[in-house]
């Protein structure tokens, strides 16, 4: 790519990775011959993984462009492919569907990520207070119950993960389960209302509490997955990188409330109408004193790499500070090879950005998901050429990166490994 082209026209966002990701977990609950129609469905590698890990249980699915019908009538297993389940961690949460389905569920540990050792201590926890009985051995976990009973949880932190797998867990289980300090995203909202389409009985999602009341049957549903409001704001922040002038379709403005806020308090137009955001940003913006990472409805952490990548080149100092994982710095050292002025702190918690008038093209490796959209915002606003591999970590969350963004005049475009 070369960059220092500013990014104009419109842009249409598909449907949430992190919400569609737990729904195809939750489709494993319904027993019955109905089908499930999912629509919206973002064509990304992550989603590819796990409709494997479906197959590989049993279920039927057809996909066609980003409609997906999957029947889950006649599953056969209750174990998870070890080589599939370490390729994506996220599919910790088809351990509270497999159990409330099946009684027992086997999966390979989940181990850690580049973003940290993401530990799974709290969906244990829960699995555990609903009855289930936990056994780990040899990289595996073996989980067994006859039936879940339901009961009060409370949880540590309020975990995305931990929320759902409980959720789910307590579908089926007898009585009530109340989840204390949920989390309280948009896509644990996406969640319930597509369990309580299918007849489950749900309520709080979106607030810090979430009641379960357990039914002893589901049946299939036709659903509109949410759009991805992590894409949505990585558009904007390279919008807000390139001095461009860009709008959003098929967003929901208000699950971007706190990027919003941060990107007019860095001197960047934004205007809400509907299911459309337009952004309109100078060449350069200021500094933001503070952005802190925090769970729903803070700013979220999946964007902390790419808006670094916008105050880059703020004037100014900003200050980042990572709340939310212990290691998802890993894009700095890159950053700072195209020329910015970054330094984290001891802790591995905070960054202190100098703004710098220009970045400059380098080439550079994408080390996770998110860092590397974030170095694609970087190349988009430096001057030259910049070259970025690992682009499989891109391409687990982003359906149509590249395309989407020379259609925004950038001059962009992948490059197969032997060019
Ligand atoms: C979900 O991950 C998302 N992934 C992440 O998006 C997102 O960054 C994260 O929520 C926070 O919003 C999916 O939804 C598939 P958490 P999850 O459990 O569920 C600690 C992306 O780029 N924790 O809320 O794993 C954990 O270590 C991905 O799309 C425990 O200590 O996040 C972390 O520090 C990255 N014990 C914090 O909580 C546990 O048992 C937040 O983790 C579970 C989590």
């Amino acid at each position: 790519m070369h960059g220092g082209r500013r990014l104009e026209g419109v842009v249409r966002i598909g449907g949430a990775k992190n919400s569609i990701l737990p729904i195809l977990a939750a489709v494993l609950l319904n027993k019955s011959t109905d089908e499930i129609v999912l629509t919206n469905v973002p064509r990304i590698s992550d989603v590819v993984k796990m409709v494997q890990i479906l197959r590989s249980l049993g279920a039927e699915i057809t996909w066609s462009g980003t409609d997906m019908v999957i029947t889950t009538y006649n599953l056969s297993g209750f174990a998870v492919d070890e080589k599939l389940m370490r390729e994506m961690r996220s599919t910790i949460f088809l351990m509270g569907a497999i159990l409330a389905r099946f009684g027992q569920v086997c999966i390979s540990h989940p181990g850690g990520c580049a973003i940290g050792q993401r530990p799974i201590d709290l969906h244990l926890k829960g699995l555990m207070a609903l009855g289930a009985q936990l056994r780990e051995q040899h990289g595996y976990i073996y989980a067994s119950c006859s039936r879940l009973i339901g009961t009060d949880i409370h949880l540590d932190f309020p975990s995305v993960g931990a929320t759902e797998n409980i959720m789910l867990a307590a579908v089926y289980a007898r009585g009530t389960t109340v989840i204390n300090n949920a989390a309280k995203e948009p896509e644990i909202v996406d969640l319930q209302n597509i369990l309580n389409k299918m007849g489950a009985k749900i309520c709080g999602a979106g607030t810090d509490q979430i009641k379960i009341v357990g039914v002893s049957q589901l049946h299939g549903v036709e659903y509109n997955v949410i759009p991805d409001r992590i894409v949505a704001g990585t558009y904007m922040m390279a919008a807000a990188a390139t001095g461009g002038d860009v709008t959003l379709e098929n967003v929901i403005p208000n699950h971007l409330d706190a990027v919003i806020s941060k990107l007019r308090e860095a001197g960047v137009q934004i205007r809400e109408e509907n299911d459309r955001i337009r952004i309109q940003a100078p060449e350069q913006i200021n500094a933001l004193e503070y952005v802190r990472t925090l769970p729903y409805p803070g700013f979220p952490t999946d964007l902390q790499a790419p808006i670094m990548s916008v105050l880059a080149r703020a004037q100014g100092t900003s200050i980042i500070v990572e709340n939310v994982f212990d290691s998802r710095f890993k894009h700095v050292g890159e950053l700072n090879r195209m020329g910015a002025q970054i330094i984290v702190t001891s802790d591995n918690r905070t960054a202190v950005v100098h703004g710098v008038k220009r970045l400059t093209g380098a080439s550079v490796s994408a080390p996770d998901l998110r860092a590397g959209a974030a170095l694609v915002i970087a190349g988009l606003a430096a001057e030259g050429k910049t070259t970025i591999d690992g682009l499989e970590h891109i391409n687990r969350g982003y359906e149509n990166l590249e395309n989407d963004l020379a259609k925004l005049g950038a001059d962009i475009k992948r490059i197969s490994s032997d060019d």
